[in-house]
């Protein structure tokens, strides 16, 4: 039972989640480890989704009737047009005769304390959106993010011409908004007259209000809400450039001492501020920084040595080729030794050396869009803390013991890096299914995964290669070894009871790449990334300019290959 307990635990320090920091509206220049495990709640309980589909359902449950008898109720009650007006979408005059009678109706809805629209259509608009959700959930934060200013971008599809363009105006000067760019064109959809795309400065809270308000007027046909760069709020935010990575640092804190009975740190004060400063360095870091040093102390590196001289023993023999080249490199730079643990900074210039990764420090289990995505940028999240003295050779969460020995390695050989980058890069603007599923794919891959390598099954999952009882019982005739295969590895469900029953063997690294790679083509996202490692940039493939640019470099690399084959074929 105690190896049981172990597999548990070990398959819940690696637990990954979806959502990035900032697409959940997480305020990233706020930080401490328990904001995020406040925050880490709210995402657990309501998950965008069912924020959603709760709010649509108490849209639906606000019945127009309700709406319109609580609006006669108020002292600035709508006029009776209005209930005309939302009972009847097909009624053609406008609802808003001047703003005299728009901002009393405004003022109905707000003590409502929703933020429905007041129309029954079958419109797209109809009802809650989900970028009115995510924006009302961003000012429900606090009364200082209510009144935080939005840059945002509305489309308003109009009925009656560009007559009433001058509503809209006004509307937005009555809610203190400015406007910074303003565009028409007729419009594409079926009873629409023209559509005005308006990008515009504004209060969330008087924002949300403007919605609403040109929603309940019959002038218009709809109203989306859209990011500030145009780009629908659906779509979730990503990291473009490395250095955006700062805002990708959304923790789960549910393993942390300072939160978790069952930590085995727990009740150790000295365990909890240790890592607590160490976590501090993690929130302070910003790209391009040097990863700070960290003096371990004598019990850390004690820690250390247990688990590294047990490890030396069993790569020998169960490490694939791959891992067991980098590790005895680490050990010939003296990178790996016994008695120290290697700073984050000595090993990340090593990685930058052989495969241009690096690393960043994390405080702790991230999310996995957050973590998935930084691997894009060949950038590896990597916590810094060691797991408690008590426990040496397993921890709840991951630690550097199992970043440095599991992940280091690997990340440092060329193949395997490039499979990394690949996941990290299917990762960005990928839907939360598609998140799930990578995770799925990188928990049985770079975690647990096996391998083929002269008719025998190695290891090379960093999961398996620091929790040697996990080792030993994937490489024994016990579990069910199936070949890898992203379309149904992706959705294998994890088995978190005991060790895994299922292992997934790759023939090699580069059989497992154009397996993902095929398996990626398949996915939603309705544009290609690639990785400019000069700019440090990722690029959404998405112009003839950018795709012309690119071919024209790749000529440039042809010929250069071209050259050397020739030159090796005819060295005289
Ligand atoms: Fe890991």
């Amino acid at each position: 039972m105690m190896a049981v307990a172990a597999a548990q635990k070990n398959r819940e320090m690696f637990a990954i989640k979806k959502s990035y920091s900032i697409e959940n509206g997480y305020p990233s220049r706020r930080r401490s480890l328990v904001d995020d495990a406040r925050f880490e709640t709210l995402v657990v309980k309501q998950t965008k989704q069912s924020v959603l589909e709760e709010a649509r359902q108490r849209a639906n449950d606000d019945s127009l009737e309700d709406c319109v008898l609580q609006a006669q109720q108020q002292e600035h009650h709508a006029p009776q047009e209005d209930k005309i007006e939302l009972n009847n979408e097909e009624h053609d005059q406008p609802q808003f005769e001047d703003e005299e009678e728009m901002i009393p109706n405004i003022e109905v809805h707000e003590e409502q304390g929703d933020y429905t629209d007041g129309r029954q259509d079958d419109n797209e608009d109809a009802g809650l959106t989900e970028e009115e959700v995510v924006l009302a959930n961003a000012a429900s934060e606090s009364p200082e993010a209510e009144n935080a200013v939005q840059r945002a971008a509305v489309v308003v599809h109009l009925k009656d011409g560009m007559g009433s363009l001058g509503r809209i105006l006004k509307a937005v000067e009555t809610y203190r908004g400015s406007i910074l760019h303003l565009e028409s064109r007729p419009s594409r959809n079926d009873g629409m007259d023209h559509d005005v795309l308006i990008k515009l400065d504004m209060t969330r809270a008087n924002l949300l209000q403007l919605i609403r308000t040109l929603r309940q007027s019959s002038s218009f046909g709809g109203i989306s809400l859209l990011a500030e760069n145009n780009i629908s709020v659906k779509t979730p935010w990503f990291p473009k450039h490395a250095s955006e990575l700062d805002n990708c640092n959304h923790l789960m804190t549910k393993y942390e001492p300072d939160l978790d009975m069952n930590h085995p740190g727990f009740a150790d004060k000295v365990y909890r501020q240790r890592r607590k400063e160490i976590a501090e360095i993690a929130f302070a870091y910003r790209y391009g920084d040097a990863i700070p040093r960290i003096e371990y102390t004598e019990v850390e590196n004690k820690t250390w040595k247990a688990v590294f001289t047990t490890v030396v023993d069993l790569v020998q023999k169960h490490a694939c080729a791959e891992y067991r080249a980098v590790f005895k490199k680490l050990r010939d730079e003296n990178i790996f030794v016994e008695e120290r643990i290697p700073q984050l900074e000595e090993v990340s210039n090593f990685l930058r050396r052989n495969t241009g990764f690096t690393l960043r420090p994390a405080a702790g289990l991230l999310t996995a869009r957050d973590f998935l995505a930084s691997l894009a940028f060949r950038v590896f999240q990597s916590t810094q803390y060691v797991r408690h003295v008590t426990s040496p050779y397993h921890t709840p969460e991951p630690d550097c013991i199992h970043e440095l020995l599991g992940h280091m390695p690997l990340l440092a050989d060329p193949s395997f890096a490039q499979f990394s980058q690949e996941i990290g890069l299917a990762s960005l603007g990928a839907s939360d299914e598609e998140i799930e599923k990578l995770s799925t794919v990188y928990w049985f891959t770079v975690e647990f995964g096996l391998c083929k390598e002269q008719g025998q099954v190695k290891a090379y999952g960093a999961g398996l290669l620091s929790a040697y009882g996990e080792l030993l019982h994937a490489l024994s005739d016990k579990p069910e070894l199936r070949p890898f295969e992203p379309a149904s590895t992706a959705v294998q469900p994890y088995q978190d009871q005991e060790y895994q029953p299922i292992y997934y063997v790759a023939e090699s690294f580069e059989d497992a790449k154009d397996k993902f790679r095929r398996w990626v083509s398949t996915m939603s996202r309705p544009f290609e990334v690639r990785f400019n490692p000069h700019t440090e940039r990722v690029e959404i493939l998405d112009s003839v300019d950018k795709l012309e640019t690119l071919v024209s470099q790749m000529n440039t690399e042809l010929l250069h290959l071209t050259n050397a084959i020739s030159k090796l074929r005819n060295p005289y």
